[in-house]
């Protein structure tokens, strides 16, 4: 029946695309979602993950809010406009009522459950802070052999978008990021900015999908703030749907071309916080290779084909 997969998101527009990217895939098992604060407070993360599903018709699967806020130190981030004051460019009011009620559970007891219960590994794809992965691998080290792999988008080679060094996911709670990529406890994919900026689609691309049907059109109806914040970052009438990328990957093993690099997360308080150091020397520099796995080593997404990228998540979406 395909990928067994578990979403952890804070839509978050990009994040909406992702979702139902999954939802309407039908070689992909959507086991569960659960949210997380982020773009918008986990208040809004949750009813927009829920109405999104209700958009795809998947009252099937069940939905379950984790962290309000980071592991260790506050979130210094107010609502993120790149997605509007709702986290959907205001149009959250505007997409169907959930299909079913949240689950009585948190995100971390749904996810450990989930595991427990897979019959084969499960992917995870992590597209927001990391904190409720992080605490899922602290509290329960008996699903870490569940887990096929965690598909994150998160992180960034060069520059990063919310501050000069860091990637807003890992930025939102750095000491999250570092637990979960550092630990070596299970496979990570990391899909950096670096890779989802130039995977942006343009308008033209919006178009095609909202002339697609009912549930493109709807997402087409999400991107207006989304859109504004990108046209200044790109420079051109586009946006960047992180998250969707990330995705693609997790349903499409290989879609995205990896190499492995050695990765830490700078925890402290200074300009590089939420910075993810990826070590791209060639291992024969790098001192710590006495042909010992190196437990800080993470695949990361560095290339696509672009157009088949694009044309994969727009094929999908528009089912
Ligand atoms: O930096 C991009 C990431 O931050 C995406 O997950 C987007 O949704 C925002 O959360
Ligand atoms: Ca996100």
């Amino acid at each position: 029946m395909g990928t067994k997969l578990i979403i952890d998101t804070d839509p978050g527009v990009d994040d909406a695309f992702a979702i139902a990217l999954a939802a309407l895939s039908d070689d992909v098992e959507l086991l569960g979602v659960t949210t997380v604060f982020g773009n918008v407070p986990l208040s809004a993360t949750t009813r927009n993950a829920r109405r999104v599903l209700a958009l795809c018709k998947r009252a099937d699967v069940p939905v379950a809010a984790g962290a309000p806020r980071p592991l260790v130190h506050p979130h210094p981030h107010a609502a993120r406009y790149a997605h509007g004051a709702d986290g959907l460019s205001g149009r959250s009011a505007a997409l169907p009522e959930p299909g079913r009620e949240l689950e009585p559970v948190d995100a971390v007891s749904l996810l450990a459950t989930l595991l427990e219960a897979a019959d084969e590994p499960v992917t995870v794809a992590p597209i927001g802070p990391l904190t409720n992965i992080a605490a899922l691998l602290a509290a329960h080290p008996g699903v870490h052999d569940k887990i096929a792999r965690v598909v994150i988008m998160g992180g960034a080679l060069g520059h990063g978008n919310t501050t000069a060094a860091a990637e807003f996911n890992v930025w939102s709670d750095p000491e999250a990021a570092r637990r979960v990529l550092g630990g070596g406890e299970v496979p990570c994919v990391l899909v950096p900015m670096d890779l989802t900026y130039r995977c942006a689609v343009d308008t033209g691309w919006l178009g095609t999908l909202a002339a697609s049907g009912p549930v493109g059109a709807a997402l087409d109806a999400l991107t207006p703030d989304y859109l504004d914040h990108y046209r200044k970052a790109l420079g051109w009438d586009g946006v960047v749907l992180h998250d969707a990328v990330a995705l693609a990957e997790a349903i499409r093993p290989g879609i995205l071309r990896t190499e492995t690099f050695p990765i830490e997360v700078e925890c402290s308080f200074g300009p590089s916080r939420g910075a993810t150091v990826v070590d791209q020397r060639r291992p024969e520099l790098r001192a710590d290779t006495e042909g010992s796995p190196d437990p800080t080593a993470v695949v990361v997404a560095v290339d696509t084909d672009l157009d088949d990228l694009r044309a994969f998540v727009l094929g999908r979406l528009a089912g």
